[in-house]
């Protein structure tokens, strides 16, 4: 079910995404890739704004449209960013995460090599209500 789309190729639709990235403030790009259950992946990217805190982060951004198109079996996120390095999800994005796909996995790669880490052990003892 979950390896219609494998984690390098989840990679690469993050990396390809992350042009679409509105960062004119940090200059930092970030794109994820968030894959369902049946295969469909639904991109993300930081969206900035001149009124900082309005800004939305990548994974968020994935998350809000698989979520405000009704899916509910979000499995896994691929993450990446212009630094060149492993770039983690926020505490923010995180706390999301335990709510949308508290059994899911994250992804993140540098370019070259892969992370994998369960949403679980990123966010323990998350907030739920
Ligand atoms: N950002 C993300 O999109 N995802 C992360 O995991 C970390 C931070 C964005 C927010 C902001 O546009 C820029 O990166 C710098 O913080």
């Amino acid at each position: 079910m979950n390896n219609i789309v494998s984690d390098k190729e989840l990679c690469d639709i993050a990396i390809d995404i992350q042009k679409n990235a509105y960062a004119p403030y940090s200059d930092f790009r970030v794109g994820a890739a968030l894959l369902c259950s049946d295969g469909t992946v639904y991109t993300g990217v930081n969206i900035e704004n001149a009124s900082y805190g309005a800004t939305v982060c990548a994974e968020r951004c994935a998350i809000f449209k698989a979520v405000s198109e009704g899916r509910k079996d979000l499995v896994k996120i691929a993450i990446t960013s212009s630094s060149g390095d492993f770039t983690m999800p926020c505490g923010m994005c995180r706390q999301v995460m335990t709510e949308f796909m508290p059994d899911g996995e994250v992804i993140v790669t540098n370019g070259k090599e892969i992370k994998n880490y369960k949403v679980s052990e990123l966010m323990p003892f998350g907030f739920v209500l």
